[in-house]
């Protein structure tokens, strides 16, 4: 058991593109389903205007503002490997999501327009990466529209990011004229593309050796030599050590609409992306891959799908093997929990799952007592890492527009509380009838409008609080807040955990809290906007 067990981990490359909304991540995914023979048109997985899949609710809103709010999880075979490709959302008021998702991956595809070079969530997606510690292989997308110099955008990358780009391929032609590529490791020959309309198919790949490639495309073959030569030169050569240490990055160029580069850099996830390796516990410990099962939950979300009305709880398998049916433990309350319903989500459609390895990801469905940075074990205790919460910066009352929608008004607001959608804040001087919705970023609470409108048919009224920053503190701070006049602050304790926060209406009145209680303990939280 114990053997297949690694053999089968070590088959798996667990990753998430990361991206700026917009770089074409969406196009991408379905890119590489589309090479893996996932599916068998584009479009299958997000569920774009004018092609078929779309059921969720807030798909709806999610194609309105043009930004990815849910999750997909997609397992695809590749080359005897199995894939397994982790969406992330796309706007910054989601990156404490991100960050979860992250937390569950061995390996990171970090998207950039070619035209616009590294953007703002681009950086802060990275940042994750580089906290985290993964490992991230650069996809320069749309070389098919004008854009930016290629060497250009690898000076950026290096400077910005203090990473060493090391192309694996080479445009032939520049952005907006693409001739075709050169993969670096067999530099006499040129990949020659025929686009597929629409994206709808692979496209046709061609090679021409060096004279063919003279004879087709003259002096942008010979621009490409020169450069290739250059970057020889300098060292930017591929370098598996530095990848996985994060210190250098593996840069493709491509256009995903045009399934052009695709393939390789599909291929590379398999030949450089790290397999699952034993995953560090709680006190410090390792569990090892072939120890008894052990999962942790990055994600809990319900009503994903209209036919469907559930909560689903996405587990990625950290060690061992997990069958469906199994019994396993809640390492934060030592209770069971049986795994009757466990599906494989892949985009919009689930069917059941029997069996998982190291690396997969398995969704839990009815479980309504799983919360997101729980671990889930079999036989042996494991407690992985919690997940950090962000500080929230934005503060609203909500109350629900009809008094005679309390009940469904309170089981919502749980509910998005429970997800992590925001944070529920509540205070006794406030009570429970007028909870405090905390957020990363304002969009999180038109998420909390439209779904408890939509799903829990209790449509709420925002109200903003004028504070903009929070610090973890404990009763005694709490106290102390509550009372001080120089601060017009507030404490109220997060539902979920009973922790006190203070909140002040900006970062220079929590010096002065701190001036006039130089006692009282205020703990950083993680910021999502430095
Ligand atoms: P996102 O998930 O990162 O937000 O990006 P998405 O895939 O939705 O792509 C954003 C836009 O960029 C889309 O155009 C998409 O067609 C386009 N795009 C993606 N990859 C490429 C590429 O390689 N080359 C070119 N030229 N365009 C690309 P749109 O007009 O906003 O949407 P749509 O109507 O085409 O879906």
């Amino acid at each position: 058991m114990s053997g297949d067990t690694t053999e089968e981990a070590a088959r798996r490359r667990t990753f998430a593109v990361i991206s700026h909304p917009d770089a074409g991540k969406s196009t991408l995914t379905e890119a590489l389903a589309l090479h893996a023979h996932a599916i068998t048109s584009a479009g299958a997985v997000h569920g774009k205007s004018g092609r078929r899949g779309v059921s969720s609710d807030w798909m709806e809103m999610e194609q309105a503002r043009g930004i990815s709010v849910t999750s997909a999880v997609l397992q695809f075979p590749h080359r005897g490997q199995v894939m397994n490709l982790l969406d992330t959302p796309g706007h910054a008021d989601f990156s404490e999501d991100t960050y979860r998702v992250l937390a569950a991956v061995d390996c990171a595809v970090m998207l950039v327009d070619a035209a616009k070079g590294l953007e703002e969530q681009t950086r802060k997606l990275f940042d994750v990466c580089r906290h985290r510690g993964v490992p991230v292989i650069t996809f320069i997308n749309k070389w098919d529209r004008p854009g930016r110099d290629a060497l250009e955008l690898l000076d950026e990358i290096e400077s910005e990011f203090r990473l060493k780009p090391t192309p694996v391929t080479w445009p032939v032609g520049g952005p907006g004229h693409m001739r075709g590529l050169v993969d670096v490791r067999d530099p006499d020959r040129m990949l020659r593309y025929t686009r597929a309309p629409g994206g709808a198919k692979e496209a046709v790949e061609e090679v021409l050796d060096a004279a063919e490639a003279e004879q087709a495309v003259g002096a942008d073959w010979e621009q490409a030599v020169e450069e290739l030569s250059l970057l020889r030169e300098t060292g930017g050569t591929y370098d598996p050590e530095s990848f996985l240490a994060g210190k250098s990055t593996p840069v493709f160029f491509g256009a995903a609409i045009s399934n052009i580069g695709v393939r390789l850099l599909l291929d590379a996830v398999v030949d450089m992306a790290p397999a699952p390796g034993p995953r560090p516990l709680a006190d410090g410990g390792e569990r090892p891959l072939d120890a008894p099962f052990s999962g942790l939950v990055f994600k809990v979300q319900a009503n994903m799908d209209r036919s469907h009305r559930d909560r689903i709880a996405f587990v990625r398998v950290c060690s061992g093997v997990f069958e469906r049916g199994m019994t396993v433990t809640r390492a934060a309350t030592g209770k069971p929990f049986a795994t009757k319903y466990a599906h494989s989500v892949f985009g919009q459609d689930r069917s059941s799952l029997e069996t998982a390895y190291p690396g997969d990801v398995v969704g839990l469905v009815n479980a309504g007592a799983l919360r997101v940075g729980d671990t889930l074990y079999a036989e042996r205790k494991a407690v992985f890492p919690g997940m950090p919460t962000f500080a929230p910066e934005h503060f609203s009352v909500v109350r629900p527009v009809d008094i005679g929608r309390t009940k469904q008004f309170r089981r919502g607001i749980a509910q998005l509380d429970e997800e992590g959608v925001v944070q529920v804040l509540v205070s006794d001087r406030r009570g429970e009838q007028a909870p405090v919705l905390a957020a990363v970023g304002p969009m999180q609470f038109d998420v909390v409008q439209h779904r408890m409108e939509n799903e829990f048919t209790a449509p709420v009224r925002l109200e903003p609080l004028p504070y903009s920053a929070a610090r973890a503190t404990d009763a005694v701070g709490a106290e102390q807040l509550n009372k001080s006049r120089l601060v017009h602050g507030e404490a109220m304790h997060r539902a979920r955990d009973g922790v006190w926060l203070g909140l002040f209406p900006s970062k220079w009145h929590i010096s002065s809290f701190e001036r006039e209680f130089p006692d009282s303990p205020l703990e950083a939280l993680i910021a999502a906007h430095e």
